[in-house]
């Protein structure tokens, strides 16, 4: 069909109709004639596609104002979608920045830039589950090693309730089953004189083909329709997760011991021989003895001295 025709369809389709079904050839279309304009970006269309339509990406119907409706009890003002972004954590930074109190929720169907610790790639394909949370603190609140176990928490909590099944966390925050990795938690900040941004950006393998996974990481990745079998709903999910970080975050500001406490009964090195490297090259090496209640690692040396750590990653434990 003429682009030009298949462009108007499109159109009506969106003016006409509250639910919009884009077959791939139309989605392809549009994508391109809106780039060789330079007018509207891909974002931008997407968004007009959430204001106007329900979407549908791989099975899953992501409507935003369901979502938004479901999770308004939790303080979430604004839920954003965007089939493709290149990382939720910028635009999750920007609209917690903008708004004065209260969560938002940023989702993507596929991030072609998706960030990990300490800059890494995230490999985001459809599929997964992608997306942040943002707000802001007053005062200068900062970044702390806790905030990480209480969404790691949260994020488990909410898994555990929508599937009955029981992942384990890795300090800080990695996702784990059966020595793989399930899910990661980047957590950014901006710190000014009168608040601070927090940007909690959640990533979990779902039902993403984990075979598609670059060979190194795909190695040491599971996903979560892997351990049970079969494809995951994730909107349900989705609002689990949320839900349950949320409750877990809001806990970390009033009662920081109550979720080192909580953390401890999911940590799957609780007592093991464990090397942290610290930065490229500095590795200290201990049992693992929990964490303290400003969330640093305890790592007890061969003299039975505890040392603290609070930042760094534990290695070798993947796929060995
Ligand atoms: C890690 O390295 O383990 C952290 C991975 C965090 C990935 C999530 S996916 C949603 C959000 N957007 C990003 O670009 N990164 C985080």
């Amino acid at each position: 069909m003429n682009p030009s025709i298949m462009i108007l369809n499109v159109l009506k389709k969106i003016l006409s109709s509250k639910t919009i079904q884009l077959s791939l050839e139309e989605e392809n279309i549009i994508r391109n004639s809106l780039m060789q304009r330079g007018g509207v970006s891909v974002e931008e269309l997407f968004e007009l596609k959430n204001k106007t339509a329900v979407l549908n990406n791989k099975d899953d119907i992501w409507n935003v104002e369901y979502i938004a409706s479901k999770l308004k009890a939790f303080n979430i003002g604004v839920v954003k979608y965007f089939d493709e972004i290149a990382s939720t954590q910028g635009i999750s930074m920007k609209l917690a920045s903008e708004k004065q109190s209260g969560y938002s929720l940023v989702i993507a169907g596929r991030q072609f830039r998706g960030r990990g610790r300490y800059g890494r790639l995230w490999f985001s394909d459809y599929g997964g589950l992608w997306f942040s949370i943002g707000f802001s603190k007053p005062n200068k609140t900062g970044l702390r090693p806790a905030l990480s176990l209480a969404t790691g928490l949260g994020v488990v909590k909410g898994i555990e309730a929508t599937l009955l099944l029981r992942l384990g966390l890795k300090w800080p925050n990695d996702i784990v089953w059966n020595r793989r990795k399930v899910g990661g938690i980047l957590i950014e900040s901006l710190v000014s004189e009168e608040s601070t941004v927090f940007t909690v950006g959640i990533g979990l393998n779902v039902n993403n083909p984990i075979e598609k996974l670059p060979q190194n990481v795909g190695k040491i990745a599971t996903s979560i329709s892997r351990i049970v079998g079969h494809q995951i709903p994730r909107v349900p999910l989705l609002l689990n997760i949320v839900s349950n970080t949320i409750i877990s975050i809001e806990k970390y500001f009033t009662s920081p011991g109550r979720i080192v406490e909580e953390w401890k009964e999911y940590d799957v090195l609780y007592g093991r021989q464990v090397s942290v490297e610290l930065y490229p090259g500095k590795i200290v090496k201990g049992v693992e003895k929990g964490v303290s209640r400003g969330g640093e690692l305890l790592l007890e040396d061969n003299t039975g001295k505890i040392v603290r750590v609070a930042m760094g990653e534990i290695v070798g434990f993947y796929g060995t």
